[in-house]
């Protein structure tokens, strides 16, 4: 499966696992539901032509609302990087300068287009605000980051979602619960929160409490839902798998986790996906190869995508 790329990066995207959790997808009638939408990677590899995607994040929703108006199109991402790119290659403190400029003109405005710029000029593809909501990731230290090939790899991202985005997905920017709440049988609801235990920041704060709702609302759901969430780690595990998750179907699989500032968060975590409906689960486990009618449904899957992209 060629997985599609969107243009916002940041350290909890599952582009690594999307095919595996597609591979789990179950075939519904209704809409692809998103709670935390985060860059969209999952959502954009769905395949699904109606959808409800929702993150607690403005900043994000309202780029990608910016792309569905078309009041973002390739052609003007194109044109606001040029012109960025060549401040930045100009300013002083080796680009830092215009680099603080745009962050605080972000900070301010909140313009979509300074949202992409930061997300992709800032150090790892990380993104963070601190506790008053402002951009909090520092500058990647390259003054000609936005080279043409980067410019052009961006633009044809943006083009890529824009051809993606259905006139039935419906962007909001509210709390996962009332998101949840507006499921009904035929839908799949896709949740991947900010694991508990191990980032925080404005947008991304997780508590139990937060665990605990997210559980009962998922348990009420007539929906069939997948939660990703992490199993265990070389140090603990999770406590509420055994605790909340445990109820429904897991399948668990092996993922190098890169955020986070404790060392034992930069270890190898396996990842889990939690699922309220019937599949063979024995494919997903880690190590065990897919069964070919396995396989099958899977190439299936990713032609239909494909040929969606090829219809635009
Ligand atoms: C782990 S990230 C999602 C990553 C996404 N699946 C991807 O691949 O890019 C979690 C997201 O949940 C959002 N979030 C945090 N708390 C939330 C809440 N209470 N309601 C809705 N979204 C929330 C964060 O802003 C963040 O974008």
């Amino acid at each position: 499966m060629q997985v599609i790329v969107p243009p916002i990066k940041s350290q909890g995207i599952k582009t690594k696992l999307v095919p595996w959790i597609q591979l789990l997808v179950p075939d519904v009638k209704g809409r692809w539901i998103e709670p935390f939408f985060g860059t969209g990677v999952v959502a954009f590899n769905s395949g699904f032509s109606q959808a409800l995607l929702n993150d607690i994040n403005p900043h994000i929703i309202r780029f990608y609302q910016a792309i569905k108006d078309r009041d973002i199109t390739p052609e003007s991402v194109r044109e606001y990087l040029e012109r960025e790119s060549k401040l930045l290659a100009e300013a002083n403190d080796k680009g830092y300068a215009h680099f603080r400029l745009v962050k605080d003109r972000f900070n301010k405005q909140h313009d979509p287009l300074d949202f992409l710029f930061l997300s992709r000029a800032g150090f790892n593809g990380m993104m963070r605000f601190n506790k008053k909501g402002e951009w909090n990731i520092p500058f990647c230290q390259k003054p000609e980051r936005f080279s043409k090939s980067y410019i052009t790899k961006i633009v044809n991202q943006v083009n890529k979602v824009a051809c993606l985005i259905q006139p039935e997905w419906i962007f909001t920017a509210e709390s996962f619960e009332q998101t949840i709440l507006k499921a009904r049988s035929n839908d799949i609801i896709y949740c991947d929160p900010p694991y508990i235990g191990r980032y925080v920041d404005y947008f991304s704060g997780w508590t139990e409490a937060d665990e605990l709702r997210l559980f009962s609302l998922l348990s009420e759901t007539p929906a069939k839902f997948i939660l990703s969430t992490w199993h265990h780690n070389d140090y603990r595990e999770n406590k509420f798998i055994h605790s909340l998750w445990s109820k429904f179907n897991i399948v668990t699989r092996d993922h190098f986790y890169h955020g986070g500032g404790k060392i034992e968060n930069r270890k190898s975590i396996v990842e889990a996906l939690v699922f309220n409906f019937e599949a063979n689960i024995e494919k997903h486990n880690a190590y065990v190869q897919p069964k070919p009618e396995q396989m099958v449904l899977f190439e299936q899957r990713s032609e239909y995508i494909k040929r969606k992209l090829r219809r635009g």
